[in-house]
């Protein structure tokens, strides 16, 4: 989950995952670092 979660983010930022709603992804991503997003995944990953 996490991996998953860490991977999409990576996409929208690199822009590897593109549709027209990714567009909103890769803008909120713009300023997350890979250590951020990291953190970001983890604490998902604990939500149910
Ligand atoms: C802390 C802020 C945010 C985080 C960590 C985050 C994270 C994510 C992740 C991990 C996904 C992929 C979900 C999946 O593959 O199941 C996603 C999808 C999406 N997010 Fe965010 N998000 C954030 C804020 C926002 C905001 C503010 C918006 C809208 C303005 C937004 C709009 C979307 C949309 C439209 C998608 C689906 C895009 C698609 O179809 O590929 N997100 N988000």
């Amino acid at each position: 989950m996490i991996e998953y979660l860490l991977q999409q983010m990576k996409d929208y930022k690199s822009g590897k995952r593109a549709n027209s709603r990714a567009k909103r992804m890769k803008r909120n991503l713009s300023d997350v670092n890979e250590n951020e997003m990291t953190a970001i995944a983890e604490w998902l990953s604990t939500l149910k």
